[in-house]
């Protein structure tokens, strides 16, 4: 049910899954209105070099009603991903999430329904569920905010399903779990260990490794937002895109040296990467049942898989030019 005849609006394109987001919708043939974080470089994050007919790039701020208006104006689906989205740095800086958020999320939400496009897939996190109070996690399991990050989260998913019950706004709301693969941000974990170990650190710097995620590689998140922004009868729903499976940090760490060729890989805990104790998330296994049932998605990608294209990508020298493995990231 996305319209092909009209722009689709992706916030977040300049950033990690809304590029390939953008990419995954442009390779299907849609027009794609996409936006980057209005900067004085005029520098579009990763949807610079990005080169398709379809491809349109607006500079912007979703704190900005007004601009939110107009980049909607004549739109059919809006996929919404922009965000401000490290947890650490939310410990720092609660005020800006609550402004690109929560505010951010407002203006949008307002602006679909001002310039009436046709849905708008708000992005949530599995980080409002906090750590599992039952496994696998479905939809229904309480909120939980353990950060700033996720409270803001849960704010602008309270906000998205009272536009559907109070006006009918036709809201969706994905819930991806953890996502990796290449052009994530090095303050995630796994970037972190890759970029590390391909930098040829022989002891690497992490945080806690004894919680749990449900890791879905990129591509399969982008798929699953498109099967949101395509199914029909599905407005006023969250739903979560995650795999099911759950790995510990320790066991993915293992992993990716394994990958590397670098099992021999030591590492230490570095105290500024711990989150304080009742703020970690301790444990994240996601339900899919609803998706499975809503939509023909279903992940491609186990986690091997994923890693070794993420690995593939990170190991380009050109690709890890562009972090910065010996500063922590936040
Ligand atoms: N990465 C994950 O594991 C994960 C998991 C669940 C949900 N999410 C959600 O997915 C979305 C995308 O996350 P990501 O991992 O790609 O992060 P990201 O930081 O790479 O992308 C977010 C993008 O939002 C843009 N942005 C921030 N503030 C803005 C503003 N005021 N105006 C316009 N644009 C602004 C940034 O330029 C950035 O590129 C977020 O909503 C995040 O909460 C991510």
């Amino acid at each position: 049910m996305i319209d092909k005849n009209k722009p689709v609006v992706v916030t977040g394109a300049d950033g990690f899954i809304g590029s390939h987001l953008t990419e995954a919708l442009l390779e299907r043939g849609y027009r794609v209105r996409a936006l980057a974080q209005y900067n004085s470089f005029n520098n579009w994050g990763w949807l610079e070099g990005m080169s398709y007919p379809g491809l349109e790039v607006v500079c912007g701020d979703v704190r900005d009603p007004n601009f939110c208006r107009e980049l909607c104006r004549g739109a059919g689906t809006v996929f919404h991903l922009a965000a401000l989205i490290a947890i650490p740095y939310s410990y720092v800086a609660p005020d800006s999430y609550v402004d690109t958020n929560i505010k951010g999320t407002l203006n949008m939400l307002q602006a679909v329904r001002d310039t009436g496009c046709d849905r708008i897939v708000v992005t949530s996190t599995s980080e409002v569920y906090g750590t599992a109070l039952y496994v696998p996690i479905d939809e229904k399991h309480p909120r939980q905010p353990q950060s700033p990050y996720s409270a803001t989260k849960i704010g602008a998913d309270a906000l998205a399903e009272s536009f559907y019950r109070a006006f009918e706004l036709p809201v969706v709301i994905a819930r991806p779990f953890n996502t990796y693969g290449p052009r994530q941000s090095a303050r995630a974990i796994i970037p972190t260990i890759i970029s590390q170990i391909a930098s040829g650190a022989e002891e690497i710097k992490v945080g806690d490794l004894s919680p749990t995620r449900d890791f879905n590689f990129v591509a399969d998140t982008a798929r699953g937002f498109i099967a949101l922004g395509e199914a029909e009868g599905i407005e006023g729903r969250d739903i979560n895109i995650a795999t099911g499976t759950e790995v510990t940090m320790a066991e993915t760490l293992k992993l990716i040296a394994e990958l590397m060729g670098k099992p021999e890989t030591r590492y230490v805990v570095d105290p500024a990467r711990l989150r304080p104790s009742k703020s970690e998330v301790n444990r994240l296994c996601g339900d899919s049942t609803l998706i499975r049932e809503l939509t023909d998605w279903r992940p491609a990608y186990d986690l091997r898989e994923g890693l070794a294209k993420t690995i593939e990508w990170f190991v380009n020298p050109e690709n890890l030019a562009k972090y910065k493995p010996d500063i922590y990231n936040r």
